[in-house]
């Protein structure tokens, strides 16, 4: 099945909210230090900075990690009763911030702000002997935020006030190279309010949009508009439940995450096979797609460079659109609830998000779902 782009062009020719690319990712987190282990141990991730009480903060620790261009940073309290230790009895461990790498973090605010942007964080600039970044931010959906960071004259491991990270125990990157694209759910009903927010505050271009034809099985749908900004490094896709004889995937994450937030984030690599094979042999557990699958697949996507033999060893699903291929696989939920997972994808040409898999996927999304009694 080929995937349809519907590029909408933009009616101005300024990008006014010019994205160098993600900065970072923070997760708020009940236990940053036994996460940080587990993203070293099976994702790779390796050691960047910290911050906690050693270097005189009080109320919060935080690790973080890099592989490739991908810096994670897992935040979690240091005491009841702090907006952080609220926001993970709410939510459980998830994604609080998606920060944007900017050359002007005073602009991107005022800039959204001035399009309707509720603010987060004024524009702060911080120093310390490594040089200075300002940051600001502004809400999304639900309680996640996106915060602009300028670190043009900064050359520390992270942000000030942080310091270099170098513990002995150093696992080694899976391969994982950037973010392809992280994935929003929000609630009924609220899909093309969230789309039409990225075009009016920040800028963005619609991609493409699934409704719930393209996107459901027997059981299940959701709907889905990718939002992407003027240079295309950010891709956002927005997801909404939508009405089907059972419970869709989306509602489920709404009803475990006590609202909207981020699902999934996509991670690329330049060898899917050998990523995928670390992940597993490091203990990453992967959504199981059934042998079946892989009867059709080349059927329906042609020829590829890859054997099949391991793709269909592995669980890894492939995709065609006009420009080419992709293959991609899905995490289990990285933290008890059913809420946020992740994606390994490498693009062979494809631009697209794997539509001709939607409806394998979210079978097997379903049959966790009838495991776990939430479908
Ligand atoms: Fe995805």
């Amino acid at each position: 099945m080929l995937a349809t782009t519907e590029k909408v062009l933009s009616t101005s020719t300024v990008d006014f909210l010019p994205i160098n690319g993600t900065d970072y990712v923070e997760l708020y987190v009940g236990n940053c230090k036994q996460a940080a282990h587990y993203y070293q141990t099976a994702f790779g991730f390796q050691p960047l900075a910290y911050a906690g009480l050693e270097t005189g903060v009080r109320d919060r620790e935080t690790y973080v990690l890099q592989q490739g261009k991908i810096r994670l940073a897992l935040t979690s309290p240091l005491k009841g009763g702090t907006e952080i230790s609220r926001h993970i009895d709410l939510h459980g461990d998830g994604v609080k911030v998606i920060a944007l790498w900017v050359d002007d973090a005073v602009a991107a605010f005022y800039e959204t702000v001035q399009r309707g942007a509720k603010p987060y964080m004024e524009p702060l600039t911080e120093e310390d002997e490594f040089g200075k970044v300002t940051r600001s931010g502004i809400y999304t959906y639900g309680e996640t935020v996106h915060i602009f960071v300028d670190r043009s004259q900064y050359r520390g491991p992270f942000l000030p006030g942080f310091r270099p990270w170098n513990p002995r125990y150093r696992p080694a990157e899976v391969g994982l190279k950037y973010i392809d694209h992280m994935v929003g759910n929000v609630g009924w009903n609220e899909m093309n309010r969230w789309a039409d927010f990225y075009a009016r505050v920040m800028g963005f271009t619609q991609l493409i949009s699934f409704d719930d034809k393209d996107i459901s099985t027997e059981y299940t749908a959701l709907m889905s508009k990718v939002m992407s900004n003027g240079n295309g490094r950010i891709k956002f896709p927005i997801n909404e439940p939508a009405e089907g004889k059972k419970k869709s995937q989306v509602e489920e994450f709404l009803d475990f995450y006590g609202g909207p937030g981020v699902q999934h984030i996509a991670v690329a690599t330049d060898n899917i096979i050998q990523t995928v094979t670390q992940l597993r042999d490091r203990g990453v557990e992967f959504l199981h797609i059934p042998p079946t699958y892989y009867e059709t697949v080349l059927e329906r996507v042609g020829q590829i460079d890859e054997d099949l033999a391991p793709l269909k060893e592995l669980g890894i699903l492939v995709d065609r659109d006009e420009e080419g291929y992709l293959l991609q696989i899905f995490t289990r939920p990285v933290e008890p609830r059913p809420t946020m997972f992740f994606e390994i994808i490498q693009r062979k040409g494809a631009k697209s998000f794997g539509k001709g898999n939607f409806k394998a996927l979210f079978e097997a999304i379903e049959r966790e779902q009838m495991l776990r009694g939430t479908l």
